[in-house]
């Protein structure tokens, strides 16, 4: 046999039994040398006159985890795996599958190929090829249809889902599951029960009666298109997947998985999946930095959050959801009642939504968690989290307090998202053990986490924080010091763009309405809305006092907002939303207004239509990705896609601004920046790497290898 794969017989009381197992480390993935391996084992238990079952079965912690992603866009060797599927498929001589870990795409249409499934109770299986701008190419789009019927195969297949072994069984999927922890007796065991049960071959290609019985029913299929293409956002993936789900109900097995595979073939050359690739990757790569090879991450059992307010109650029970013991601080008891409550009435929320129960709840409430009104407090904390207002003088000061109390090794984090973290931990003793850690509001559900690695911090303090993002379920994103880091530092560009297009023109709907179709969840106006006009305006007044450079054009917001139109909570901002709507309806008072600046400004209006908004868009916040990047505040071109696609929404089919960018041509968006240089030469001024890397006819990918 291959490396990859190996072929045993072990001669069994019930008869001969040929171990088919794959060897692939770290998750098996259906590389040549595996599908080589498995079709060479498959024709050799044909041929062997011993066996008389056959169990196939991973090495290591999982079964298959899918086809090799690595080999995608390259040319295929062959065999293709359907094609070794179908030979295992038509043994005539029966093949049990033994699943363990997760039985991923590739891999689960490999278990889906054999004639009988047994998982083990940890295991989990899933077509998750959708997130990756596919759909399952190997006959899963046919084959779970016919066990699981095509509402269940639906939702897993354009989702993605992964079902745990219990709710495998429920739906038909696997036909056993086993209570053992090795993979390889399950199936041995399960393999002489089909000997002693004398159990017929059983294929999956030709169970029809789940796929017969909705044949011809359009109402169906076409109520589950309109529901997957309104979810779907502008993503082709999940509707190709449906498309060929519902295939297997209208088409004999051998065509379905043609059908399959030219849908398949489609997804395989396009745009979006090679974006979405480069982000499966990138959420690989980015928790790859430097302080991790030298740092040992510090304890992280007691942790201390000081700060009630919407961020501390939110990072408070992002930790308490991951077992920390968590004390929560505030200046006096009024305030540590409040904070409280803001933290119970998340943990409520959870239960609500099943996240948790009632049991849970109490627990994480009355016995991980804690009030205190004396920042005396800290001192057995692991780590502190002060998540106080967003003003320097108030976080120095407190700083000051906490260097006072905490214990030794603690680390210290301040959750800020502008301030300089230099600043802050100058102030204490122990700056070595100070970093800065940019939540995400709402803290216990946004996936970012921001990372801010200072100065004096030592590798093992920036360990620590990456353990936390890790424990609490996070992207951890390293960035360096500057004001912004990198997400907000880019928004900022990108949101004065906006400003600047509404004044020289341009309907802040139309904006919105561009950006939304580029497949954004919000436009920049509608998310103002949902942050609070005031808070902007408040940030603004800041960066005025600190010298603001630059055109100022928000003008017409700091007028919108001095009318007390701060945005959803106040009912009305950009939008108005009627009746506690969440869905606003644009304001004529507001174009009025905005009608106003520019008459006073002496700006003749020229609107942009959805194209030349998008390219200025996308411009501007490419270019300030790679100043972030050329100043060293993001490791790679990577860190800035991961931080725009977890923290602000940039649709993942496309990757990330910065992959959006090689995809389009840096040349063609230097040319495009070049274009709007005449408008406005110190905002436009072309990033210096992005010349020097199409001077040197490379593009931002080279970077992040
Ligand atoms: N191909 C190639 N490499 C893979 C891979 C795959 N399918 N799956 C994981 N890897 C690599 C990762 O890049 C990582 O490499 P690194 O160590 O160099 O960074 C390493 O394996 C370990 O992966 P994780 O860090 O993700 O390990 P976890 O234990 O956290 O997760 C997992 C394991 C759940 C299996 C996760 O890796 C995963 O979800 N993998 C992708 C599964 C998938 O999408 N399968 C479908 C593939 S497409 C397909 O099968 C098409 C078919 O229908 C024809």
């Amino acid at each position: 046999m291959t490396e990859a794969v190996s072929y045993d017989v072990l001669s069994d009381a019930a008869g001969g039994i040929a171990v088919i197992a794959i060897d692939n480390p770290p998750v098996n993935a259906a590389s040549h040398a595996v599908r080589d391996g498995l079709l060479k084992a498959i024709e050799q238990f044909g041929d062997d006159a011993s066996a008389a079952v056959a169990v196939v079965v991973g090495k290591g912690r999982t079964f298959i985890a899918g086809a090799d992603i690595r080999e995608f866009g390259k040319p295929m060797q062959a065999p293709g795996l359907p094609d070794v599927l179908e030979a295992i498929e038509g043994q005539n001589k029966p093949i049990v599958c033994a699943i363990h870990g997760t039985a991923l795409g590739g891999g689960f249409e490999t278990a889906l190929s054999c004639h009988y499934r047994v998982a083990l109770k940890s295991a989990r299986v899933g077509l998750p090829e959708v997130h990756l701008g596919l759909l399952p190419g190997a006959g899963g789009t046919q084959r779970l249809p016919r066990l699981a019927g095509i509402e269940a195969a639906a939702e897993m297949i354009t989702t993605g889902r992964h079902v745990n072994a219990g709710e495998a069984l429920k739906l038909g999927i696997v036909d056993s599951v086993d209570e053992g922890d090795d993979p390889q007796a399950a199936g041995i065991a399960f393999a002489r029960r089909v000997l002693a049960e004398q159990m017929p071959i059983r294929r999956t290609s030709q169970v029809n009666d789940k796929v017969e019985a909705v044949r011809g029913n359009e109402a169906l299929f076409d109520g589950m298109r309109a529901m997957v293409k309104k979810k779907a956002k502008g993503q082709l993936s999940p509707v190709l997947c449906l498309e060929a789900v519902i295939a297997s109900t209208e088409l004999p097995f051998a065509e379905g998985v043609q059908r399959e595979r030219e849908l398949f073939m489609e997804l395989m050359n396009s745009p979006q999946r090679e974006a979405m690739i480069h982000a499966f990757f990138a959420d690989r790569q980015v928790g790859k930095v430097p302080e991790l090879k030298t740092g040992v991450a510090r304890p992280l059992d007691q942790a201390a959050v000081i700060g009630g307010g919407t961020m501390g109650s939110g990072i408070t029970v992002s930790m308490l959801y991951a077992g920390m013991a968590v004390t929560m601080i505030e200046r006096d008891e009024e305030s540590a009642a409040r904070g409280r409550k803001n933290v119970e009435r998340i943990l409520d929320e959870g239960v609500k939504r099943g996240k948790i129960d009632q049991a849970q709840r109490d627990h994480l409430a009355n016995t991980l968690y804690g009030v205190s009104a004396d920042i005396s407090s800290v001192s057995n904390a692991d780590i502190v989290i002060e998540a106080a207002f967003e003003n320097m003088d108030v976080k120095k000061d407190l700083f000051r307090q906490i260097d006072k109390h905490a214990k030794q090794g603690a680390v210290l984090a301040s959750n800020t998202s502008y301030l300089n973290v230099n600043e802050i931990a100058a102030v204490t003793g122990r700056p070595q053990d100070v970093l800065g850690l940019h939540f995400f509001s709402p803290a216990h559900v946004m996936r970012l986490l921001e990372i801010v690695v200072a100065d004096k911090t030592l590798a093992d303090v920036a360990a620590t924080g990456f353990a936390l993002a890790k424990k609490l379920k996070k992207v951890g994103v390293r960035a360096g010091v500057c004001d912004g880091f990198i997400g907000n530092r880019i928004l900022e560009r990108y949101l004065s763009l906006a400003s600047y297009m509404v004044e020289d023109g341009t309907s802040p709907y139309d904006i919105d309405k561009a950006v939304l179709e580029f497949g954004y969840p919000m436009g920049p106006n509608q998310m103002g809305d949902l942050a609070g006009l005031d808070i902007g305006m408040a940030n603004r007044e800041r960066k005025v006092a600190e010298g603001w450079q630059g055109r100022y054009a928000a003008d017409y917001m700091d007028r919108i907002t001095a009318l007390g139109r701060y945005g959803q909570k106040t009912g009305r901002g950009f939008y108005i939303y009627e009746d506690g709507s969440r869905i606003g309806k644009p304001d004529p008072e507001v174009l009025e207004i905005i009608d106003a600046v520019r008459a006073e400004k002496n700006i003749t209006p020229k609107p942009l239509d959805n194209e030349a908004i998008m390219r200025r868009y996308m411009a501007a916040m490419i270019n300030e990705g790679a100043r972030v990047v050329e100043e060293g505040i993001a490791l790679r071109p990577l860190d800035v896609d991961i931080t725009m696609l977890y923290g602000y929404g940039f649709p993942r089919w496309r990757g990330g601004p910065l992959k959006y960018a090689d995809m389009v041509g840096l040349d063609k968006i230097l040319a495009d920046i070049r274009s709007f240089e005449g408008e406005d030469p110190e905002f436009w001024k072309p990033a210096q790497l992005i010349v020097d890397l199409v001077a040197r006819g490379e593009n931002f990918d080279s970077l992040n290898k």
